[in-house]
């Protein structure tokens, strides 16, 4: 994907946080999202096609057994010298 194509940003989980100039992503469709799907697999989105990736309060409502393959996933999303900014709470 590149910018002709769509975002370059993506914002998973994104609730009702939904971001001008990123692809939002959320499970539910009442957030009204870009795109629904389970951000533990984005088989859909192309590899190395995101300059950015941003996860925020998400990760702590994923199942525990699904983070390290959601976080590979992610990280498969990621252009070279792409960035990628988790927030979750302190345990
Ligand atoms: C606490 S909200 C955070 C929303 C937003 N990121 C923010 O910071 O305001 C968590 C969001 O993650 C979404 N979510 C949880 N598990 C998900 C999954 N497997 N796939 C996609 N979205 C998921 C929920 O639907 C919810 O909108």
């Amino acid at each position: 994907m590149n910018s002709a194509l769509g975002p370059r940003k993506l914002n998973l989980g994104c609730g009702f946080d939904i971001r001008p100039g990123y692809l939002n992503v959320d499970l539910h469709e009442w957030h009204k999202p870009d795109l629904v799907a389970d951000i533990t697999r984005l088989d859909m989105l192309p590899s190395g096609g995101f300059d950015e990736v941003v996860a925020q309060d998400v990760l702590e409502h994923l199942e525990r057994h699904k983070v390290q393959g959601a976080l590979d996933e992610w990280v498969r999303l990621l252009c070279e010298d792409g960035v990628i900014h988790i927030r979750a709470p302190k345990p």
